[in-house]
């Protein structure tokens, strides 16, 4: 099954397809529509491209990294290649900042809480396992049932129908209302919540180059549309520490966390909530809707599943291994000198990891671009990263993708593309498309 995203799309869009690596420009507009072609160019004539002037400081370099080994080396040893927003941190940490005169410096919640609960590389590991684990990690089949029930209230809104708007009918609510319920928040905020996540990743849907760069403008408007945020968060903080109920942020109010021997400060757990925002919502939504897209352009797919629900996982796997939701991040940094298939990479060097184009290396997976239910080493794909820093909602994304499938595969009979698609992707560094109209057989 070729499942090269090279569709009806392709000729659409400001950027024409690159033939060669002078044509390619990961961060044009429009690239979205050409990264795997650029995937194939950069794998064979440039598998670490410099970008010069692009690194951190002026004069500096960025390098972008697209080989499976590469990418899962650097991220397997933070050691070696920092995490960039691991090093801010231990700076001000070591500059003696509380994470309230950090905020103060950054008005962000999430990176001013990570100054006092996880400093370092070895409380980021506490952090994570004392946490966030219980909720989103290694606790998060608890919500298989929460799930089920959210997607099938979803589908009983347009059961009936014979077509359905699948993002904003599915792939978009059920992330914000598993992750609504999963922290405790009400229903009825969820618009509320979704603009502050929508305005939480403005950086990586309209930041520009390698940096995900924002104007003043844009910063301004993303703070402005974030106004409120942190008070609704107080306010529920305020009334789930006087009544705890069964969510992640009463857990929050009321675990004692022992790698600092105390409770949560309200800021710490404003921080939590921010960064689960920016991870959960828009990532699970895009992975969603390119399953989808992939059930449509493989016909038979959908009856495989449907008579086989053993195969779900793989599918699922499968899919976010081709359409990765989160395609590339610049998050590390090299600590000392480096050699990349004979490019030397200066220590202080911005790395830009490119997990989609890792996941389509021909020398890590055979035929990269056929969807494999049967491959060997399903998880061996890089869209969740890997190492000490993996993705830690991975568990609790890889559920919903599943159990969302379970739901769709009991109540349908099959899919197909709908009329008035597009298929464009957004912009920015994920791949995901805002409209995917589909047309159904409501299972008997
Ligand atoms: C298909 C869905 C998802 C994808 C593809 C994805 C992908 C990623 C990737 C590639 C990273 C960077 C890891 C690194 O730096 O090595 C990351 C980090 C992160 N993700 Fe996810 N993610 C997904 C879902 C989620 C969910 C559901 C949550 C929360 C419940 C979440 C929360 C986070 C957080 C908080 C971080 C930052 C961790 C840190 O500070 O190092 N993600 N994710």
């Amino acid at each position: 099954m070729d499942t090269r995203p090279r569709h009806i799309n392709h000729d659409s869009g400001p950027m024409k397809c690159p033939v060669d690596l002078d044509s390619v420009d990961l961060f044009a507009p429009g690239a979205q529509e050409h990264w795997y072609e650029m995937y194939e160019i950069l794998h064979r004539d440039a598998p670490v491209l410099r970008v010069a002037g692009g690194g951190l400081k002026p004069g500096t370099d960025a390098f972008v990294l697209t080989k499976h080994s590469d990418i899962a080396m650097v991220v397997k040893d933070p050691e070696r290649f920092t995490v960039m927003g691991q090093r801010r941190v231990n700076e001000w940490a070591d500059e003696g900042l509380t994470a309230e005169s950090a905020y103060e410096v950054t008005r962000n919640l999430m990176t001013a809480s990570m100054v006092s609960l996880r400093p370092t590389q070895e409380m980021y590991i506490r952090h994570r396992k004392e946490l966030t684990d219980p909720w989103v990690g290694t606790g998060a089949s608890r919500h298989r049932e929460l799930i089920a029930r959210l997607a099938n209230e979803l589908v009983d809104e347009w059961i009936d129908d014979g077509s359905v708007e699948f993002v904003s009918r599915f792939a978009r609510p059920l992330p914000q209302r598993v992750f609504a319920a999963i922290l405790g928040f009400p229903r009825a905020d969820i618009p509320m919540l979704a603009e502050w996540g929508t305005a939480i990743v403005i950086p990586f849907v309209h930041g520009t180059g390698l940096k995900h760069e924002i104007t003043p403008d844009q910063a301004k408007e993303m703070h402005a549309r974030l106004a409120g945020f942190q008070e609704y968060v107080y306010e529920h903080v305020r009334t789930k520490r006087a009544d705890p109920q069964d969510d992640m942020v009463s857990f929050l109010c009321n675990v004692h966390y022992e790698a600092l021997d105390r409770k949560l400060t309200d800021l710490e757990i404003a921080g939590i909530v921010h960064a689960m925002i920016i991870g959960a919502l828009e990532t699970t939504q895009y992975a969603l809707e390119e399953q989808a897209q992939l059930l449509c352009e493989h016909p038979d797919l959908f009856h495989t599943l449907r008579n086989d629900r053993s195969k779900v996982r793989a599918f699922t796997e499968e899919a976010m291994r081709l359409r990765s939701p989160t395609h590339g991040l610049s998050t590390r940094m090299t600590s000392r000198d480096e050699m990349f298939h004979g490019v030397p990479v200066p220590a202080g060097s911005l790395l830009h990891l490119r997990f989609g184009a890792a996941n389509v290396d021909p020398e890590e997976f055979e035929c990269p671009f056929d969807l494999d239910l049967e491959r060997d080493g399903l998880t061996r794909h890089l869209a969740f990263s890997a190492g000490p820093r993996v993705c830690p909602g991975a568990n609790l994304s890889r559920i919903e993708q599943q159990v969302a499938w379970g739901v769709l595969l009991d109540r349908l009979e099959d899919i197909r593309y709908g009329a008035d698609n597009d298929w464009r992707h957004q912009p920015g560094i994920m791949l995901g498309t805002t409209k995917v109209n589909l047309e159904f057989r409501r299972a008997q």
